[in-house]
């Protein structure tokens, strides 16, 4: 078989192209084929309205209408939203936010974000690599590589987008990268934009990792292996002294995403790491949200001084995109301080984590995979049953916002319940009961989907 290097592959067709140029006849021809093509193309094919992806939209939005059930998400909350959050004028219990541990709001972190605006002003207009440094970028990345005991680390304008953009730079299409079925999207878009092998092992499943590596690990120049250290929509958290070794034995680089861990796992909340043991230099990279705990917004890599260098000069979402604005960074290294000096406010998240988990198994809810640190799934098993106990819930008192279909399997929508170090426990024990005498209600009710055919209304 022969194997086309690319740059030989290239040169065939620079050839062909220039045997095309010499022969105008040819040329006009297919000029006018394509002309053909072009008048195919019908309006409707580039009307947005039209595209299929709004049509669901649409049709999600009717039967809402038609059932009078509200739209659970892009509710629009009146100010600060913590442990209570007050929409429509009517203050409710929130379990939709990832202020883990009470700091949005705080008095030292708002401090920091004006003093930051009174010297720097609210913007550094451009890429740090051209518009320079402040020193609010330097104090927030040398805190970072302190949580996680690494060299060094770099901060990006969205967590979002640290992943997509270091993923999608790091690797190629020479390449594997073996992740957990559960992964948040932004891992998902960055694989993808690498055109890298793709395998998604069951959640949680590390015999299907070593499987994937296995069979696949030989024919790939790089391999990155992708978990969360704290899962998101399940709230459990992988075996990461296992995944050393896998990724030792295939000689892969392992990533974890601490977006939903940092204030949550290890006594001092600085992650995984912490809470199971585990050396941070065995892992190559370590990937965080500033938006969460920290109360600020934007993502980071944090590792050797080598990557961090190495993505400074080469990531795009860092050379392209302007500097983080220093209130921002400003915000998220007075939260880090507060943090590091209140180890209460992670203990008390953790006793409610627990108490939650613990409360809603023994009212007979099923919370899935969950630990108990942070997040508490509450499975209710069909999107329009979710929707309508998250709508339930609301009535009562309650914001629970739902994962439902196609962020979650169909049979998998949940409630998920994010805990603060500031609920009390009065507020957890009447989540717990709104909830354990609501869904037993929606269940036996209509799903909006029956509704609308006609079926059980
Ligand atoms: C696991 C995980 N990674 C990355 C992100 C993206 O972070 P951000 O929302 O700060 O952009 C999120 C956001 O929810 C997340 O849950």
């Amino acid at each position: 078989m022969t194997t086309y290097h690319p740059i030989e592959a290239q040169a065939t067709i620079d050839r062909v192209r220039q045997t095309l140029r010499s022969s105008p006849g040819v040329m006009t021809r297919l000029d006018e084929h394509a002309g053909r093509a072009v008048a195919r193309i019908r309006r409707r094919d580039v009307n947005f309205a039209a595209l299929p992806e709004y049509e669901i939209i649409n049709i999600t939005k009717a039967a809402g209408e038609i059932t009078g059930i509200e739209d659970p998400f892009y509710r629009l909350h009146d100010g600060r939203a913590g442990e209570t959050t007050t929409i429509g004028g009517r203050q409710v219990v929130n379990f939709s936010s990832y202020d883990y541990l009470g700091l949005n709001g705080h008095a030292e972190v708002v401090a920091a974000a004006k003093a930051a605006i009174d010297r720097f002003g609210t913007s550094v207009s451009a890429s740090r690599l051209s518009a320079g440094e402040r020193q609010v970028h330097r104090d927030l990345e040398a805190a970072l590589a302190r949580l996680h005991g690494t060299e060094d680390a770099i901060v990006f304008l969205s967590g979002h987008a640290t992943n997509v953009s270091v993923i999608g730079g790091l690797l190629g299409a020479e390449d594997l990268i073996v992740s957990d079925v559960a992964i948040h999207n932004s891992v998902t878009e960055g694989a993808k934009l690498s055109g890298a092998k793709r395998v998604l092992c069951p959640h949680g499943d590390l015999e299907a990792f070593e499987r994937a590596l296995r069979l696949n690990r030989s024919r790939h120049r790089r391999a990155l292996i992708v978990v969360e250290g704290l899962y998101g929509m399940d709230g459990d958290a992988p075996d990461l002294a296992q995944l050393v070794r896998l990724k030792r034995r295939y000689n892969a680089w392992l990533m974890v995403d601490e977006a939903h861990s940092i204030g949550v796992l290890g006594a001092t909340g600085r992650g995984i790491a912490e809470e199971q043991g585990v050396d941070p230099a065995d892992v190559d990279i370590w990937m965080g949200t500033l938006s969460k705990t920290l109360v600020a917004a934007g993502g980071y890599i944090a590792g050797t001084r080598t990557l961090v260098e190495l993505l400074k000069f080469t990531s795009p979402g860092f050379v392209y995109s302007a500097g983080m604005p220093p209130p921002v960074a400003a915000a998220a290294t007075a939260a880090l301080e507060i943090m590091r000096r209140e180890p209460w406010r992670l203990e008390k998240l953790r006793q409610n984590g627990s108490y939650f988990a613990d409360r809603a198994k023994a009212r007979g809810l099923d919370i899935g995979l969950s630990i108990g640190a942070s997040i508490v799934p509450i499975i209710v098993g069909s999107s329009p049953h979710a929707v309508i106990l998250s709508q339930r819930l609301l009535e009562r008192g309650y914001n629970i916002v739902p994962a439902i279909f196609p962020g979650v399997a169909e049979n998998q929508a949940r409630l998920r319940f994010f805990m603060t170090s500031r609920h009390s426990i009065e507020q957890i024990e009447g989540a717990i009961e709104a909830t354990a005498s609501e869904l037993p209600k929606v269940r036996a009710g209509p799903s909006f989907v029956n509704v609308i055919a006609g079926i059980g209304a």
